[in-house]
């Protein structure tokens, strides 16, 4: 069962780091083009990419993961540091959205430095989260955050930061 959606796992997220890792390029070939059938072209290819191959990807990368949460010995420093990179790749995930969203409108544009930027910030984030996941590095949390695993230690931090807290009755 684990080798199984480890599997799944993988293989979806070669599809959503690939679809995202293209993605800047599709937008960038929107500068050399006018209104026209060759822009509608680009258009449905990269709807093609995004909604209907890397979007699903995503979900499916994350979906397996969540099942192997439960799977695999996770309560680690380096898996929470995994999930913040995951949250940032996700974030980057909906910023390629909203760019083609105005992308195709007649005066659209996508400059090579935006291009660029976009791509070196996927790969980024995918190499980082990829070397943690696979060199798995010993981060000791006590130095910096005590009380991160301790049952019952978040509701310490907040009393300890913002003082007492009361839930409001109605
Ligand atoms: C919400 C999203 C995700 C969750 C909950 C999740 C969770 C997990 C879990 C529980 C494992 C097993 C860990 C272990 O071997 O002990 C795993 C394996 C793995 N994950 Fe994720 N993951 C997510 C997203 C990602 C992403 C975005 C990437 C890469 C870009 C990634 C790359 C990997 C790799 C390469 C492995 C195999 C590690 C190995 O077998 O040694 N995961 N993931």
């Amino acid at each position: 069962m684990t080798i199984l959606l480890k599997f799944i796992h993988l293989a979806a997220i070669a599809l959503w780091s690939g679809g995202l890792i293209v993605l800047p390029f599709l937008f960038w070939q929107r500068r050399a083009l006018t209104t026209g059938p060759e822009l509608d072209r680009l258009h449905r290819i990269t709807r093609l990419v995004y909604v209907e191959l890397t979007s699903p990807a995503a979900f499916v990368a994350i979906a397996s993961g969540t099942a192997l949460i439960f799977l695999q010995a996770t309560f680690v420093e380096w898996f929470s540091l995994k999930m913040v990179l995951v949250g940032i790749m996700a974030m980057l995930h909906v910023v390629a959205g909203l760019v083609m969203l105005n992308l195709f409108l007649p005066n659209g544009h996508f400059s090579r430095l935006s291009g660029i930027a976009l791509m070196s910030a996927y790969l980024v984030v995918i190499v980082a989260i990829i070397w943690i996941v696979l060199a798995k590095p010993h981060v000791d949390s006590t130095l910096f955050a005590p009380h991160l695993f301790e049952p019952g230690g978040l509701a310490r931090w907040l009393h300890q930061s913002f003082g007492d807290t009361r839930m409001p009755t109605p």
